[in-house]
């Protein structure tokens, strides 16, 4: 489709298959996503290539699995493939290919001021340079598909505003070739912290129980979970001094509810943690019942899912290649011809 031709404005966005999605990745990225689908025109895709950043965790979980579980969980949360296409990365190589050119053009300083590549190589023992590549990658998923929005958490403006800075920086180079993208953050839910500990953000490579709510948790660790969150050491609500924990559960109530936060924490001011606890269990249950449900009858039909994610990564191809050709003519690589 050329640009004037284009009628819907681009959304593009992935989650990397390392671990188990939680509710922040829920509520920062696939609720957003569900929401978008008939404004925009939609591209989501499973990143396995990012996920061999860190090639231990993938080891450990089986980097195949988890891209199904990925990509079921994306059609379990309402991503409808008749108005999105759903693809794995690994399977269209233009994002390969394009990520060699970025990661040329990407200054070493601009990847090293990563905070994601900051945190992430200080715990590793070793650390292999796809991860300080990692946002040229990510910029090649981005401007592949000439994406206006990408809809994320928060913890992923600083690689959106990287991959704006390489597209300019290209541009100037080489002459006009990409589309600046903008990033797309959730007024809630966009930084879900740890139950356990709500100055850490929820993670999908922290395994500690009581850390994360799972979204195929069963009901009764989602419960513990949430019952055991950490608040503070009072025993009733006072929203103007709320702390951390007691704000992190508000707030994930809020985002499940689509209600403010002023609006769930005015409902339990003065009351007993317990209260907000239990009817936040009730939420999250009710978000998640419909979603597992769903889950688990598009495991149990693995030809449906293959045929998605085969359509899926024809369509990705065809209006990532072009992009990719444009690109590699700009730059002056191959013959032309
Ligand atoms: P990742 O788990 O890093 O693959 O992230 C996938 C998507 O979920 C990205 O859009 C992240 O910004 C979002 N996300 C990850 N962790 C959280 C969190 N704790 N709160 C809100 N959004 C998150
Ligand atoms: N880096 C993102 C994360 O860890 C995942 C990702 C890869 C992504 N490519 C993307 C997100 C393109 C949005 C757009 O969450």
């Amino acid at each position: 489709m050329s640009e004037s031709s284009r009628r819907k404005p681009r959304v593009l966005s992935g989650v990397q298959p390392s671990g188990s999605l939680h509710i922040g990745n829920y509520l920062g990225a696939l609720l957003q996503w569900r929401d978008l689908q008939d404004t925009y025109e939609n591209f989501f895709c499973v990143v396995d290539l990012h996920a061999l950043t860190v090639p231990e965790n993938v080891k450990a979980a089986g980097l195949r699995e988890k891209t199904l579980e990925v990509a079921a969980l994306y059609l379990a949360s309402g991503i409808d493939p008749a108005r999105s296409t759903v693809f794995v990365q690994s399977e269209v190589a233009a994002h390969a290919e394009l990520a060699w050119l970025l990661t040329c053009v990407s200054p070493l300083g601009w990847l090293q001021r990563m905070t994601q590549f900051k945190t992430k190589s200080d715990v590793a023992s070793t650390v292999g340079a796809g991860l300080l590549t990692y946002p040229a990658l990510m910029a090649a998923d981005i401007l592949l598909y000439e994406a206006d929005q990408v809809p994320v958490g928060a913890d992923q403006k600083q690689h959106i505003e990287l991959a704006r800075d390489v597209a300019a920086r290209f541009n100037d180079m080489f002459g006009p070739t990409f589309k600046l993208p903008n990033p797309m953050i959730p007024p809630t839910g966009a930084r879900v912290m740890g139950l356990d500990n709500p100055e850490q953000k929820m993670s999908k490579s922290i395994s500690a129980p009581g850390h994360a709510i799972g979204l195929l948790d069963p009901p009764n660790v989602v419960k513990k979970a949430i019952m055991r969150a950490v608040t503070d050491t009072g025993s009733e609500l006072v929203w103007a001094e709320a702390s951390p924990g007691v704000k992190n559960l508000i707030s994930i109530f809020a985002a499940i509810t689509g209600e403010s936060a002023d609006a769930v924490a005015a409902r339990y001011e003065g009351r007993g943690y317990g209260y907000l606890k239990k009817d936040l269990v009730d939420a999250v249950e009710g978000a998640l019942l419909p979603l597992r449900a769903r889950y688990t009858e598009l495991r149990a039909d693995p030809t449906y899912l293959n045929e998605v994610l085969d359509a899926g990564a024809e369509r990705a191809r065809s209006v990532a290649e072009p992009v990719l050709a444009r690109a590699k003519a700009a730059a002056g690589l191959g013959r032309g011809r």
